[in-house]
């Protein structure tokens, strides 16, 4: 098809910047591994490259990636690993840096992710480390990764039960979002990154909140391919969202008054509480359940904003809460928030749909209206039974 065809699907690039200089790029893209050479290979270039992906992604996409890089003379190595969140660990970066060292990777060499946000993660990590720094680029396989893990700039692994406790703001060199991986990737993963977009929607644009909400089920239906249109658009806003607010505060060193820390106040807890039985999406999606109910209690959000929002948590099947949203463990999550924002628990609450405002102090939330919120959410949940993840 010739490139002006309305059937081939129009890429995008975006550019993450700061300071007014730009840092690297996400190119959202159709077809990645169809023709070599191509976009990957030319960022690429004449360096070596070591391929980290998982079991599953290798015997789905493994052999397309390989073929490609051949095709176009790339000198790469393939490593494939367990990388489920319960590998998300430093044996897992030690395991990759080991495999980089017998490879004998050199410093101008670089990483390439093929996966989900774990994948990402701890690639970068491994990156960061080696020889104090090696280059990665990302090519991410789950909805969650193209519009979030792999798209910032922190990488991470789980360490003494804690989430993301060890990790490094290395940014990457590029980022190739093509939305063709998610044919295969299973509904439950498809609708766990519909969390992420829901976030971004909720605090920063209601077009997108609706466009999710009213064509979300075709999008899950068709794994995003149909309406192409549509699903193109979802992905494109969200990247550009995530990047517009990653590039205020990149390093997190501005202050901790962060609009996509939405949605990641208690999902630590609850994921670290269930032992990872709870997934990082379904826990994001329970984290923006309870803060929407905060923010009713302290006033902030009219009730009928949280109908419309409760509609797309029906149309994306997302949970409500689960077993684990108890008022401990959400003030477990509080404690841990204001270690983690330098004192002050900055929770974000959305005022309407694509606004937020930030409750600074822990001191407004107190363990009553933690406990009002799970109980709500629980009995919403009871008139939806797919609402609660983990009681299973
Ligand atoms: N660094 C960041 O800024 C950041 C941001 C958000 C989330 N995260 C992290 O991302 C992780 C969650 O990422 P995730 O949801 O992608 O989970 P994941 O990486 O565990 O992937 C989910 C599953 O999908 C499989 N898979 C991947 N691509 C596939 C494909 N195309 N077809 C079929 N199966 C496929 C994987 O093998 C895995 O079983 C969490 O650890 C979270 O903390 C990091």
């Amino acid at each position: 098809m010739a490139a002006h065809d309305p059937r081939v699907r129009q890429g995008k690039r975006f550019e993450m910047r700061w300071n007014g200089h730009r840092s690297y790029d996400v190119v959202a893209t159709h077809d990645l591994l169809r023709r070599a050479p191509g976009e990957l290979s030319a960022a690429i270039g004449a360096r070596r490259v070591l391929s980290v992906t998982t079991p599953t992604v290798d015997a789905l996409h493994g052999r397309a990636l390989q073929r490609h890089l051949r095709d176009a003379g790339v000198d790469a190595d393939h490593f494939v690993v367990q990388l489920g969140e319960a590998h998300k660990t430093m044996e897992s970066v030690l395991a990759l840096c080991g495999h980089a060292q017998r490879a004998g990777l050199g410093r101008r060499d670089l990483l390439l992710a093929f996966g989900g946000g774990v994948c990402c993660d701890v690639v970068g990590l491994a990156a960061s480390l080696t020889r104090r720094g090696l280059p990665y680029i990302c090519v991410p396989t789950t909805l969650l990764a193209q519009v979030d893990a792999a798209i910032g700039l922190k990488t991470g692994v789980n360490f003494g039960g804690r989430k993301n406790y060890l990790g490094s703001f290395v940014p990457p060199e590029a980022v190739f979002v093509d939305i063709g991986f998610l044919r295969t990737l299973p509904a439950d993963d498809l609708r766990r990154g519909t969390a992420e977009i829901l976030k971004i929607a909720l605090v920063r644009d209601e077009e997108l909140f609706s466009l999710l909400t009213e064509r979300g089920p075709e999008l899950l239906e068709s794994h995003f391919a149909s309406p192409a249109r549509v699903a193109d658009l979802v992905i494109h806003r969200s990247i550009a969202l995530m990047l517009d607010e990653l590039s205020r505060n990149p390093y997190e060193d501005r202050g901790y008054e962060r609009l996509v820390d939405f949605g990641h106040t208690f999902s630590p807890a609850i994921e670290e509480t269930s032992l990872h039985r709870v997934l990082h999406g379904d826990a994001v999606a329970i984290d923006i359940a309870v803060s929407c109910m905060i923010a009713i209690e302290l006033g902030l959000l009219p009730e009928y904003e949280w109908h419309r929002i409760l509609a797309a948590y029906r149309a994306l099947g997302l949970p409500l809460t689960s077993v684990y949203c108890t008022a401990d463990v959400l003030g477990r999550g509080v404690e841990a928030a204001v270690a983690h924002r330098g004192g002050r628990l900055n929770l974000v609450v959305p005022t309407t749909v694509g606004c937020a405002t930030f409750v600074p102090d822990a001191a407004s939330i107190d363990r009553g209206l933690l406990e009002r919120a799970a109980d709500r959410l629980a009995l919403e949940a009871t008139a939806r039974p797919r609402a609660t993840v983990a009681a299973t």
